[in-house]
């Protein structure tokens, strides 16, 4: 499918070719003939079908330092999991989507909107923990893993279909993710993370510094940064043995644990799309989603 080939960029300093449009036609048409034909047309489409059953886990967790019992929050009066989990069921490319959480309230509340629920250990340290159980409570075989954060309510059910079909037509990436633009303000915020790319869209670096480094010591207007965003897909094999690598020295240093896998070596794949990233991550920032969707008649 030609998603991610059609696009030229304004900017010819990035590569072009691997920038997702949201809206594309065909990818619409085609998506169209999947949800119709389900299986059959999917395995025409991917050929053999590799790597071509794909689940969708959203990991909630109810105890959070800066924020507790987050993906309960009401927003526009519905809790904010299940506006997560209703965009999560519009991808086109996801056989399955669940809820992985250690909370029996969060649990209750997902069954209750319809969704699938999988109970994981409240040991688990991170969302790609949480994930990896998941899909060995799952018992089924996957062959990719989207982490869909249950904190982008307004997350687009194209990105997640992006995500995964760059991962699917990159058969030696283990890893795909995706970017967006970096508002110039927002250029030395270390909660922002940046990240660069090769010219066929593979990640070289992620950083909470300024890359690339301008020698004027100042963020250059000119440049088209990129913005990470947190949604993640892995190959299943990968997964597995993701948690158990050993931390890495810039993993370490950085916090941020995707080093890690460039760090080994892997090769990670990441598409640009259009996207206000719109996480809920302290309670003010629920007011602030609010008032954006009732700006786009979002309800
Ligand atoms: C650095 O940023 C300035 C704008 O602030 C830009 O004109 C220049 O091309 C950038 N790169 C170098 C190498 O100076
Ligand atoms: C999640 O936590 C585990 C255990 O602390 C750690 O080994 C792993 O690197 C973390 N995963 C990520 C993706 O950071």
């Amino acid at each position: 499918m030609a998603v991610c080939s059609s696009g030229s960029e304004p900017s010819g300093s990035i590569g072009k070719g691997w920038i997702v449009h949201s809206l594309l036609i065909g990818a619409a048409v085609a998506a169209a003939a999947v949800a119709a034909h389900g299986g059959f047309f999917r395995r025409l489409l991917w050929r053999g079908g590799y790597r071509s059953r794909v689940v969708g886990i959203i990991p909630a967790r109810f105890a959070s330092s800066r924020f507790q019992g987050k993906p309960l929050v009401h927003i526009l009066g519905k809790p904010m999991i299940q506006r997560t989990w209703e965009r999560a069921k519009m991808a086109s490319t996801l056989d399955h989507v669940v809820v992985a959480t250690d909370d029996e309230t969060i649990a209750k509340c997902c069954r209750g909107f319809g969704a699938d629920v999988v109970m994981t250990s409240e040991a688990c340290k991170n969302g790609t923990e949480r994930c990896n159980e998941a899909l060995e409570k799952l018992g089924k075989d996957y062959d990719v893993v989207v982490n869909i954060q249950g904190d982008e309510p307004l997350i687009d059910p194209e990105i997640i279909d992006g995500i995964v079909k760059s991962l699917q037509e990159s058969p030696d990436a283990v890893f795909s993710t995706a970017v967006t633009s970096l508002k110039p303000d927002d250029g030395t915020d270390p909660n922002r993370v940046k990240c660069i790319v090769d010219n066929n869209g593979y990640a070289i670096y992620f950083s909470r510094g300024l890359i690339p480094y301008n020698k004027s010591g100042k963020v250059n207007p000119q440049f088209p940064y990129l913005l990470h965003l947190g949604i993640q897909s892995f190959d299943a094999k990968f997964l597995k043995i993701y948690p158990k690598l050993a931390p890495t020295p810039l993993q370490l240093e950085e916090d941020l644990e995707q080093l890690k896998v460039l760090e080994n070596g892997y090769k990670m794949k990441v598409i640009k799309v259009d996207h206000d990233a719109h996480g809920v991550d302290i309670p003010e920032d629920v007011e602030k989603i609010e008032a954006l969707m009732r700006e786009r008649n979002i309800s």
